[in-house]
C-alpha cells in the first residue's frame, strides 16, 4: 500500500481543516495542508523530544541553521548563509513584517492571490496595486508590460508569490529574471513568498528562488520559506526569511523586534530532521500529489463546463467555474458535500480552489460529489 493512501483520521485533532464541516457529511478541500501524517523521522523526533521532557526556553542551534542552507543548496543550487536567515512563526508574519520594514507608500502584487497578499499591505497602511495574471500558453503568468506600467514612483515593494497560489504556476527562469530587472529599474524591493518551492509536480518545471539569480536583485530581495506545506507540519509554525542584504535584513528585524522570539522548540526538532532526512519522502509525495492532479485533470477534461490552466506545482487546483453560471459556487458544491475554498477570497468568484492534498479515495469520492452537483444544475 503506497503511504500515501492510508486515511488518518483527523477528527479531534484541533484540525482547523475537517473540524469546519465537524459532523457534516462535508469533505474538506480547502485549507492548504494536507491529509497525510508527516515523515515518520519527524514523528520519532519529536517524539524524543517530548520524552525529554524539560520545555523551557529554546533557541535555534547551529545545526538547524546550517540544516537550511544545506537544503537550499542541494534543492535549488541557492549558496545562502546561515546569517541570512531571520526565523518566524509563520510566512503570513513574514510577509506582515516585509510590508512594515519597507519604506514604500504603494505594494503591488498580483491577483487573485492568496489573500494575505492583501492583507499584509492593507496592515500596515499601503495602497495596493494590482497586476492581474494572464492567461498564455494555458499556463497563468504576468502580463510584464501591464506590470511596469502600473509601478508608481512611490511603489518600492512587489509582493511576489512563486510557485502562484492560486494556479500553481512556477515561474520560468527567463520570467524570473524579467520580473529582476524590472524590480531594479524601479528600484523595488521584492518579498518571494517561496512557500509552495519544494511542490513541483512536473518533473519539467524547476523552483529557482528569484533571490539565487543574481546578487543584484539577491540584495533588494525578502524570500520567504518554511518546512510547513513541504512536510505538513504547519500547526508547529515553523519558517523563515532569507535575507542577504544586512540593511534590508535590519530593517526587517527591527519592525520584528519583541513581538516574535524565533521559533517554537518542536518546530526547531521538526525543521531539522525535515532539512536534513526527508528527502526520499519527499520525492515520493511529489510523485503521488503529481497523480492526483492527474485524476483531477482527466475529470475536468470530461467536463466541458470546468477550465483547469496547466499547473506545475501544488497541491491546489484553481477551477475556473464561470460557465456554470451559479450564484455561489462554493455554497452549490457544498449543498453536494465539498467543501472548496471560495474564489472570491483569492479575488474571483467564478473559480473555485480545491486542495488535493489528500488520498486518492477521498479526491475521486470529492470528484464524483462535483460530478452529481453538476449533472443536477
Ligand atoms: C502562498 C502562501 N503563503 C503563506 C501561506 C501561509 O503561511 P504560514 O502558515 O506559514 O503563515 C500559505 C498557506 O496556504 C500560502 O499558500
Amino acid at each position: 500500500m503506497n503511504l500515501f493512501d492510508k486515511k488518518v483520521d483527523r477528527t479531534r485533532s484541533h484540525c482547523e481543516k475537517w473540524d469546519r464541516y465537524k459532523n457534516q457529511d462535508v469533505i474538506p478541500m480547502w485549507v492548504a495542508d494536507m491529509d497525510f501524517k508527516s515523515p515518520q523521522c519527524i514523528i520519532d523526533a519529536l517524539q524524543a523530544r517530548v520524552e525529554h521532557g524539560v520545555f523551557g526556553y529554546t533557541s535555534v542551534d547551529d545545526g538547524t541553521n546550517q540544516a537550511v542552507v544545506d537544503f537550499l543548496a542541494r534543492h535549488y543550487n541557492w549558496k545562502t548563509d546561515s546569517n541570512w536567515i531571520v526565523w518566524l512563526p509563520g510566512v503570513v508574519p513574514g510577509m506582515n513584517i516585509a510590508c512594515r520594514s519597507v519604506t514604500t507608500q504603494d505594494v503591488i502584487i498580483n491577483t487573485p492571490i492568496y489573500p494575505h497578499f492583501v492583507n499584509a499591505p492593507q496592515n500596515a497602511k499601503k495602497n495596493i496595486i494590482k497586476v492581474p495574471l494572464v492567461e498564455k500558453n494555458n499556463r497563468w503568468t504576468i502580463d510584464f508590460e501591464d506590470f511596469e506600467s502600473k509601478i508608481t514612483s512611490t511603489c518600492k515593494l512587489f509582493m511576489f508569490c512563486n510557485p502562484y497560489n492560486p494556479g500553481g504556476t512556477v515561474f520560468t527562469k527567463d520570467e524570473l529574471e524579467k520580473i529582476a530587472s524590472i524590480c531594479i529599474k524601479y528600484d523595488l524591493t521584492i518579498c518571494s513568498d517561496e512557500i509552495h518551492a519544494d511542490l513541483i509536480l512536473n518533473p519539467k518545471a524547476k523552483h529557482i528562488p528569484i533571490a539565487s539569480l543574481n546578487e543584484e536583485i539577491a540584495k533588494r530581495s525578502i524570500t520567504l520559506l518554511a518546512p510547513s506545506k513541504t512536510f505538513n507540519i504547519a500547526g508547529l509554525q515553523s519558517s523563515f526569511a532569507v535575507i542577504p542584504d544586512v540593511h534590508v535584513r535590519k530593517n526587517f528585524k527591527r519592525e520584528l523586534a519583541g513581538l516574535s522570539s524565533e521559533i517554537n522548540l518542536l518546530a526547531i526538532t521538526a525543521t531539522r530532521v525535515a532539512y536534513t532526512s526527508c528527502d526520499v519522502w519527499l520525492e515520493k509525495l511529489r510523485v503521488y500529489l503529481a497523480n492526483n492532479l492527474k485524476v483531477i485533470q482527466d475529470f475536468i477534461s470530461n467536463e466541458p463546463k470546468l477550465k483547469l490552466l496547466d499547473q506545475d506545482a501544488t497541491y491546489l487546483a484553481w477551477i475556473d467555474v464561470s460557465a456554470l453560471k451559479l450564484d455561489n459556487p462554493y455554497e452549490y458544491f457544498l449543498s453536494y458535500g465539498v467543501g472548496l475554498s471560495e474564489g472570491d477570497r483569492f479575488g474571483n468568484e467564478n473559480f473555485v480552489r480545491l486542495n488535493f492534498g489528500t488520498t486518492k479515495v477521498l479526491l475521486e469520492e470529492g470528484l464524483k460529489r462535483i460530478k452529481i452537483a453538476i449533472d443536477n444544475i
